[in-house]
């Protein structure tokens, strides 16, 4: 028998390869995909091969990752408890998919990660497996093992001759990155009055750092998708990794948040999400001219709930599909123009445009519009809006 094991070539990773060989006498098929985590993923070839793995997957799931999921969810506007982008959520899903297809490749009949038994990243990884093959097994060896303090693990290490290199210089926090974002916890921030070291943060200057000048662009958007930035054409990957450059350099998209795990607990978390918090804003500002009103108030009341899903691992579900057929049909006039300011880590809308535009000049002027409205009208528009008010009123209802 087979494991596919998703294997980022770190040492929990390679630990628990050397664990699933010996615990299961399995054959283990290592799966690393390079996300825009912006770390070379080719050491792991070398790392696993020197694990003696025979079957080594190194996938560039770059462009997949944000055309497929990162852009489809920022068609909601998602935010998850009112902050968080969503950064590491949204990413189990492409991952849980990969594992489940190279299992079918090598006629694996189990898949296994690093994620913890205290967290999300678990949930998503096993729901999205079930969801995609229902009879796989799933093996989560932080569940399982007793090697659970970082003695054990390096005890195990020498045990097996598993090289413990660039241990020194670690980060003291739990961390993940991809395209979207890159997330920090654990260490210090486990107590949530800690404020952060300056220099945890890598992908952001501090707003207070970043330059006196402001930085103007422009984003043009096809069917709710960003297409080209500046008037030059961009894919998917290329046009989040531009953001995050000018993002991070404007100090845009720091969060520090309590949020609330799906098992349960209460979780503090540093994010930057410098693209992510400009695609946001920019999507809002070109849905604010092309979307009827109650379409787009219908797409902010499903939002939290759409949110919820994808943050507890339900991106393979039916009702995910559902809600995004519908999300994605509401982006069919989702086209312009949007202009924007970033400084000190704000970002401000300063223009909007589209030929799909719902504004109508002469009909919102305070100058004369020539009769392209009747004020008279909104006598009566507010007159049956209070009849029922009146009737209350009358009857003695009492408001104060
Ligand atoms: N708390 C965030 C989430 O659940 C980030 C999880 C980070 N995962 C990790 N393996 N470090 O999406
Ligand atoms: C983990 O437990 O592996 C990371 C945190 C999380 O999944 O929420």
């Amino acid at each position: 028998n087979k494991v596919v094991l998703a294997y980022s070539g770190g040492l929990d990773t390679s630990v628990i390869a050397k664990w699933l060989e010996d615990t299961y006498q399995c054959d283990v098929v290592t799966f690393t995909a390079d996300l825009g985590q912006g770390e070379e993923v080719e050491p792991a070839r070398a790392k696993a091969e020197a694990l003696g793995i025979k079957e080594i997957y190194i996938d560039d799931l770059r462009e997949e990752f944000v055309r497929d999921f990162v852009f489809p969810m920022f068609r909601a506007n998602t935010v998850y408890e009112g902050e968080y982008l969503l950064g590491t959520s949204i990413a189990r899903p492409l991952i849980a998919k990969r594992l489940v297809e190279i299992a079918n490749e090598t006629g694996a009949d189990a898949i296994s990660h690093g994620a913890t038994g205290k967290g999300n990243d678990q949930v998503r990884f096993e729901l999205g497996a079930y969801a995609l093959k229902p009879g796989i097994q799933v093996i989560a060896p932080w569940r399982d093992w007793d090697l659970s303090s970082r003695e054990s693990l390096l005890d195990y290490c020498h045990k097996h001759d598993i090289p413990v290199e660039t241990q020194k210089g670690k980060s003291p926090y739990s961390m993940d990155a991809n395209l979207l974002h890159i997330s920090y916890e654990g260490g210090l921030l486990e107590d949530p009055w800690a404020e952060p070291e300056d220099d945890m943060w890598r992908w952001s200057v501090a707003p207070e750092q970043a330059p006196d000048t402001p930085t103007y662009l422009e984003l043009d958007y096809q069917l709710g998708d960003i297409v080209a930035i500046d008037g030059q054409a961009m894919t998917p990957a290329e046009v989040l990794t531009f953001l995050n450059k000018v993002g991070g350099a404007n100090g845009i998209g720091r969060t520090d948040i309590v949020e609330n795990r799906y098992v349960g607990m209460k979780s503090r978390g540093c994010y930057e999400t410098p693209g992510g918090t400009i695609m946001l804003r920019a999507h809002r500002a070109i849905e604010s001219i092309t979307l009827d009103r109650e379409v787009a108030h219908l797409k902010d009341e499903l939002m939290p709930r759409y949110a919820k899903l994808i943050y507890n691992g339900y991106w393979w579900s039916p009702e995910r599909k559902l809600m995004q057929d519908m999300i994605d049909a509401s982006q069919v006039n989702v086209n312009g123009k949007v202009r924007l300011k970033l400084y000190k880590g704000g970002v401000t809308v300063v223009g909007r445009q589209s030929v799909e535009s719902l504004f109508d000049q002469t009909i919102a002027t305070f100058e004369d519009d020539a009769g392209a409205y009747d004020q008279a009208d909104a006598a009566g528009f507010i007159k049956l809006n209070a009849l029922r008010l009146r009737i209350a009123a009358n009857k003695g209802r009492a408001l104060l």
